[in-house]
């Protein structure tokens, strides 16, 4: 027994510790690839951090005072301002055209309910003979003559008088 490892298997050793050498070294290589890249490349940071992380340490309760809590509550008033704004009829329109086309054609286009139609020139000119300030006066108060019942403001409320006025304005331009 002077010699325990037979000699092919001492070939064999010498082979798998170089294999596992070599291994090794390509192992360290790559480590260090990827250390180059994402040392250039760095992951990118969510955007949202600085948010997420101003949410985690918020107080619970808000508190509505001091000149943060009066901004808050002017920005609150100028949303309601705004959503009260688009309440008004038609985006608050003054074009007549406009306001003719959402509402009164409905009537007059056709001469629904005894309207005079806008196409009658005929039926607009006495109409038109009584003077704007009465065409007006009868398109915002309503308005019950010998052929029907003018609803007050064409039925629509939340026109303004100015509304009315260019609606009214720009239907007697078309009688003309
Ligand atoms: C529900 C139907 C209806 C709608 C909607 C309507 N009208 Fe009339 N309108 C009438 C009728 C009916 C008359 C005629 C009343 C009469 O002389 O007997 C009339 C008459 C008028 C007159 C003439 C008033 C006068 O003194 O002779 C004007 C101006 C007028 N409408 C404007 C408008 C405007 C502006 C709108 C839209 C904002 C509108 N109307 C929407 C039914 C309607």
């Amino acid at each position: 027994m002077t010699n325990p490892v037979p000699k092919t298997d001492a070939v064999f050793l010498k082979h798998f510790a170089m294999l596992i050498g070599f291994l090794v070294v390509v192992a360290i290589l790559l480590g260090a690839l990827s250390l180059l890249i994402y040392g250039r490349n760095p992951p990118p940071v969510n955007p949202d951090k600085q948010k997420i992380v101003e949410q985690r340490i918020a107080p619970v309760g808000g508190v509505y005072a001091g000149d943060t809590g009066r901004a808050a509550m002017a920005a609150a008033a100028e949303a309601a301002a705004k959503a009260a704004a688009s309440q008004v009829a038609y985006g608050g329109t003054t074009d007549g055209k406009e306001i003719y086309g959402q509402l009164c054609h409905s009537c007059h286009e056709a001469g629904v309910a005894g309207s005079p139609k806008l196409s009658d020139k005929a039926a607009w000119a006495p109409r038109v003979a009584q003077g704007m300030d009465t065409l007006l006066k009868h398109a915002i108060e309503g308005f019950t003559g010998s052929t029907g019942v003018m609803p007050a403001k064409g039925g629509n409320p939340a026109l303004t008088e100015e509304q009315m006025r260019a609606t009214v304005v720009w239907m007697v331009e078309q009688v003309k």
